[in-house]
């Protein structure tokens, strides 16, 4: 094989494997990303984080900063907190402590 196809080779794999892990993603944004402008469930927040969010857009804002929050900290899945997903977002007994452990407010 050329060089330059070997090289060609070497990158379109590496342009599959990015375009795998992109539909992934995709998947899984897509699975917890039922549009709702519904209004939080919880009334009382112990976190600053989801109080603001839900004041100023309610479950839809809500989502969106846990998004930016797990992936600043690096966490990989909303199950990690949450024992399930919309409409309720239940929280797992340690949610919040997980959530002050990794620095949120
Ligand atoms: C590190 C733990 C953690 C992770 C990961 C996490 N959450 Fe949360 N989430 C919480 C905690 C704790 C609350 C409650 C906040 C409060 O009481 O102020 C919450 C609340 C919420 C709420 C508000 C629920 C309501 O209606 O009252 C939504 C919506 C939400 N999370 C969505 C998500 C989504 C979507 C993901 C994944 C992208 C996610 N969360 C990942 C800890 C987490």
């Amino acid at each position: 094989m050329s060089k330059l196809g070997l090289i060609a080779s070497v990158l379109s794999i590496a342009g599959a494997l990015t375009f795998a892990t992109f539909t992934v993603s995709a998947d899984d944004a897509k699975a917890d990303d039922k549009p709702t402008t519904a209004a939080c469930v919880h009334t009382e927040f112990k976190t600053e984080l989801v109080k603001a969010a839900c004041a100023k857009g309610g479950q839809q804002e809500a989502k969106t900063a846990m998004k930016a929050f797990m992936k600043e900290k690096k966490i990989k899945s909303c199950n990690a907190c949450h024992a399930k997903l919309a409409p309720k977002y239940e929280l797992k007994k340690d949610a919040l402590e997980q959530f002050q452990k990794a620095g949120g407010k």
